[in-house]
């Protein structure tokens, strides 16, 4: 199929090759790794808000809630076993990426992400068929080893397997996968809801089907030619090259994947390197971004949507159908973002992302503040006071969804150098899931305590980091890749720690004579 679109290369050579049908296909199907993250993401709030699983797992909290009606608002949800549910998840999450990086790299994406699949299928059959609160702990931590199996292979697969131009935005492509997730599982919430006694239980197992698919899928996926190289299997990469890319004339990228491969095994400490001070740029960011990212609440949202409209007055239905709104409109501005991050540039849709949640924060706050005021007993205001919030709370998560949401993921990704590029990945996906761990974990007994102020809580982190970025994030919209040292050169605060015999802060992908085809990220 020569003719087709051609791609940039080592010193602007150009690599032929298509979107192919079959590239097309693998990278559907891989993408559904980004289902069972946000699938999990989406059920736990609903499930923990259904009656019949809190009565027979959770009975105190069902107690609060039913018997004792003076109960402070706040405080009805507040139980440690109950956010152990939850957070335990991501914990396990945490643990596997580590895992799974070595996994990736020995033996292919394609076993991380069967392993991915084999263990969360286990996961949600215990969790399904579970008898206590021992049997859901440890099906939640099943399901955590498999999301970090899936997502530490996952974007890899994907950003390997596209060809150069459309990579930008299979990346996105990933975090739509997730919130299409959370929206499934959010709208099977609201329907399960109404099998009186189980429905829990096929919210629950309904993991099962994302977990198959990505399962079979990772035994049918080809492994990427990258991988194949690293592992010495240069013959079979080359016939998968010319198959991916659907051309002949495939030695140009094949050559300039032989020896980015070779150049990254040279680096032999990526984590001392890390500390050397002209990196101190990138490890700021590594560390800070997903940071905030999980510091403007928005998982509060995600996980305990539903407890929180419950918190505020709505009925069962309701609170179920609020959450399927808000996973809607996550998804809806998620596509925003994909048309957008290329054209206004990250730090417009940072700061203008921020400036919306804050404003909601406040809205929401003071609703909140004037219902149930400190001591959180209910006070006879009117129904569309309830509205109100969920209308808010919907403009935030809009604003998250087109701001920190994907370049929370994308930012990192593009601008580390290769030489740092696989420990500074790491440091970013295990600082995200130990937030999202912290958060889940606290959440609950924050609005016990915090009361209405939790949401102050929130947007002060939002002014921290909208205040961050704007004097500290270089825009990067545009930039080639291997030019990204330049950024931090003419930063008025970060190109102190760039040495002036070294502007190219490090060795650019171009010295280091490797492609100028973005250098697969090494998790
Ligand atoms: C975040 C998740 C969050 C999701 C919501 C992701 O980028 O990492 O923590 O739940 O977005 O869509």
């Amino acid at each position: 199929m020569a003719g087709g679109p051609v791609f940039a290369g080592k010193g602007g050579r150009e690599y032929p090759g298509n979107l192919t049908p079959y590239v097309l296909a693998t990278c559907i199907v891989a993408a559904m790794g980004g289902l069972i993250f946000g699938y999990d993401i989406g059920i736990s709030g609903g499930v923990t808000s259904m009656p019949m699983f809190l009565k027979r797992f959770f009975p105190d909290v069902y107690r609060k809630q039913t018997a004792d009606t003076s109960t402070n608002q706040y405080c009805k949800f507040d139980s440690v076993p109950l956010t152990l549910f939850t957070s335990s998840l991501y914990l396990a999450a945490l643990l596997s990426s580590l895992v799974a990086s070595t996994v990736t790299r020995k033996f292919g994406r394609r076993l991380s992400m069967l392993s991915g699949g084999v263990v969360f299928c286990a996961g949600a059959i215990i969790n399904a068929s579970a008898r206590n609160v021992a049997m859901l702990i440890i099906g939640r931590i099943l399901l955590g080893f498999g999301i970090g199996f899936a997502n530490q292979s996952v974007p890899l697969y994907l950003s390997e397997m596209a060809p150069y131009r459309y990579r930008g935005a299979l990346n996105i492509g990933f975090q739509l996968s997730i919130t299409v997730g959370i929206l499934i599982a959010n709208v099977l919430n609201y329907f399960f809801a109404n099998i009186h006694n189980w429905g829990w239980r096929l919210s629950l197992g309904g993991a099962m089907v994302p977990a198959i698919i990505i399962t079979i899928g990772a035994i049918l996926l080809p492994d990427t030619p990258n991988s194949l190289i690293e592992r010495g299997k240069k013959d079979e990469a080359i016939a998968k090259l010319k198959r991916i890319r659907g051309v002949d004339d495939v030695t140009d990228e094949f050559n300039d994947l032989v020896v980015a491969s070779d150049t990254s095994k040279l680096v032999e400490h990526p984590w001392r390197n890390l500390l050397e001070r002209k990196y101190r740029p990138h490890l700021t960011m590594a560390i800070a971004i997903p940071f905030f990212q999980q510091l403007t609440g928005i998982n509060v949202i995600m996980f305990y949507a539903p407890v929180l409209f419950k918190t505020i007055g709505f009925k069962e239905n309701a609170s179920l159908m609020s959450a399927v709104i808000t996973g809607g409109v996550n998804m809806v501005a998620t596509l925003v973002s994909i048309y957008g991050v290329d054209k206004w540039g990250r730090r417009f849709l940072f700061l203008e992302g921020g400036a919306q949640m804050l404003i909601c924060q406040i809205v929401v706050t003071i609703c909140i503040g004037l219902k149930f005021g400190v001591t959180g007993e209910v006070s006879s205001l009117p129904e569309w006071y309830a509205i109100v919030v969920v209308l808010f709370i919907c403009i935030y998560v809009a604003g998250f969804a087109w701001s920190w949401g994907p370049l929370g993921w994308l930012v990192p990704s593009e601008i580390f150098p290769l030489e740092i590029r696989s420990a500074a990945q790491s440091i970013t996906v295990s600082v995200n899931m130990f937030f999202t761990f912290v958060i889940a974990q606290i959440f609950l007994n924050m609005l016990c305590h915090l009361k209405f102020g939790l949401f102050i809580f929130f947007a002060f982190f939002v002014v921290v980091m909208s205040l961050f970025i704007y004097f500290f994030l270089p825009e990067t919209k545009g930039i080639p890749i291997e030019e990204m040292s330049m950024v931090w050169k003419n930063h008025w605060y970060w190109g102190r720690y760039i040495p002036n015999d070294d502007a190219s802060n490090g060795l650019s992908a171009l010295e280091m004579g490797i492609s100028k085809e973005p250098v697969k990220p090494v998790y």
